[in-house]
């Protein structure tokens, strides 16, 4: 079964890639957040872990977690060049390229090397296939040794529950602080639940389960992403 779409080299072009970092610096401190947890979940990992990083984009949670495990390798996959570049840059820039592998393709692509742990931020809500979805989280589970982790988080939040509109209202307001016009508002919500974040919270901690890991903690919510920590069996 294959993972792969077309989109994501045209959604993540070099346009795209070279603001990535700046775009939502407003809500930097949600995804400081979210790498603290991920530090948690994976300071007891060996000292010479090997860290699957998918959807690795500009690379803002090696950034973070290279700095503070000096002895980890990290292979970065993301099927945007582009974005890949700009990683390697920052990696280059910062001292750690030496510990890094790269690979712009999807990681069904990538060699079957067992790896410590793997991180998925923000990257499975643009698989709107449940297949295709699935596919990709046992493609990450293949290259994670057993009892290795996996933090995941997503854009996801229950449609159907009557808290959804506090919850996208609040997402909105957040995106508003970030700079999003009103009619770029008005498009995401338009585009919301058909070209991302197709599957609710419920069917995404499923689908990492039936992947091969253990039933998903429910770790993080910061109004639209959810985060998840779970053990491959
Ligand atoms: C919103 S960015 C997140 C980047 C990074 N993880 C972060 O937290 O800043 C999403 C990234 O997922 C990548 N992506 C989209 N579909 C993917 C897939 N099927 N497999 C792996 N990466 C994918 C995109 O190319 C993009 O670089």
């Amino acid at each position: 079964m294959t993972t792969t779409r077309a989109e994501p080299s045209v959604h993540f072009d070099t346009a795209r890639a070279e603001v990535y970092d700046d775009q939502f610096a407003a809500l930097q401190s949600v995804k400081d957040c979210l790498h603290l947890l991920l530090e948690g979940y994976f300071a007891s990992l060996p000292a010479d872990a090997r860290i699957l990083v998918a959807g690795a984009g500009t690379g803002a949670e090696v950034r973070y977690l290279a700095a503070r495990f000096p002895g980890w390798h990290f292979t970065l996959v993301d099927p945007s060049a582009p974005m890949l570049a700009v990683a390697r840059r920052h990696a280059e820039a910062e001292g750690f390229a030496g510990r890094c592998t790269f690979h712009a393709d999807y990681v069904s692509a990538t060699p079957v090397e067992l790896h410590d742990a793997a991180t998925s931020l923000l990257v499975s809500h643009f698989l709107m296939s449940a297949e295709g979805r699935q596919a990709y989280f046992a493609d990450i589970a293949a290259r994670v040794k057993p009892g290795g982790r996996l933090f995941n988080a997503d854009l996801c939040t229950d449609d159907d529950a009557p808290s959804f509109s506090g919850v996208m209202g609040l997402w909105m307001e957040l995106l508003g602080l970030a700079g999003l016009t009103e009619e770029g508002r008005a498009n995401y919500l338009s585009s919301y639940g058909r070209e991302f974040a197709g599957h609710g919270p419920e069917a995404v901690a499923n689908m990492i389960e039936a992947a091969g890991f253990t039933p998903p903690a429910p770790v993080f919510q910061a109004a639209l992403i959810r985060g998840w920590t779970a053990e491959r069996r």
